[in-house]
């Protein structure tokens, strides 16, 4: 993939040695956050065992536990890459480390992210809203990433970099999911027994549809409102 900026349109505050991280403080973050999520949900996944998963495979579906954790492996591997795809310094200093590393997160991501995904999702134990939501995520981001790597083919920098951002935005939907959930369990938590009649497991089914689409619907408003209201005007192709 290409670097989203050409030379005719280099990144705003990049000169020779490219931008300063001080000038970019969420790479920081970023990372941090993205590290912390993948040591909090890889580890039940590495013994491959299906009674160490997190999430129990259905009954029946010898196929589920496989498909789920080469998405969970390819997952962890794109999440590190999108730390390096939008790391400006790296983009404006090695632009070749920057392509190679953007066709491993469509090319390996397509396969081992993006298609198991569809196949759990109409599985998921959590309910036919939330089957509605994971499927209806999974088909974005393969649109998004599939359309942001023809953008950048046909040389469209500017539309290459909207696509791929909105295909990041979905894939850290997985990650920000932690952080909606312990909202929603702490909004609802006052309810449990007026509401769910003291059942953790009724709050939990609950709030779970909710949990999922506001895992990947919000960071991609977040992008939306950024590329519409808050990114550099630059006139470039697109
Ligand atoms: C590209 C966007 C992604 C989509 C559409 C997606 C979709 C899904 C779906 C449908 C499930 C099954 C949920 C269920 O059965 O209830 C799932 C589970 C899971 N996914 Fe993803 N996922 C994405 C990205 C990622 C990434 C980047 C990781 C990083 C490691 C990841 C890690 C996991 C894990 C650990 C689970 C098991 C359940 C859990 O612990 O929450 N996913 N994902």
């Amino acid at each position: 993939m290409t670097a989203p900026t050409t030379a005719a349109t280099p990144p705003r505050g990049a000169g020779r040695q490219g931008p300063r991280w001080w000038q970019r403080p969420w790479i920081l973050p970023l990372a941090l956050f993205s590290l912390a999520f993948l040591l909090y949900s890889l580890p039940p996944y590495l013994s491959l065992d299906p009674a160490d998963a997190r999430l129990p495979s259905p009954e029946g579906l010898a196929w589920h536990y496989p498909v789920l954790v080469t998405h969970i492996f390819g997952g962890s591997l794109l999440t590190l890459l999108v730390i390096l795809q939008v790391w400006p310094w790296l983009r404006a200093r090695h632009p070749a480390v920057h392509r190679w590393s953007g066709r491993l997160y469509v090319f390996a991501g397509i396969p081992l992210v993006g298609v198991p995904a569809l196949l759990i999702s109409p599985v998921s134990s959590t309910g036919f809203s939330t089957q509605i939501s994971n499927a209806l995520w999974a088909v974005l981001w393969l649109s998004f990433t599939a359309l942001g790597y023809a953008m950048a083919r046909r040389r469209r920098f500017a539309r290459h970099r909207e696509w791929m951002l909105r295909s990041f935005a979905l894939l850290f939907g997985i990650a920000f999911d932690r952080v909606i959930i312990i909202l929603l369990i702490l909004l609802a938590m006052p309810g449990l027994e007026s509401a769910y009649g003291g059942d953790e497991a009724v709050l939990a089914a609950t709030i779970a549809p909710a949990a999922s689409f506001l895992s990947w619907v919000l960071p991609l408003l977040c992008v939306e409102w950024w590329l519409q209201y808050r990114r550099p005007r630059r006139r470039s192709r697109t």
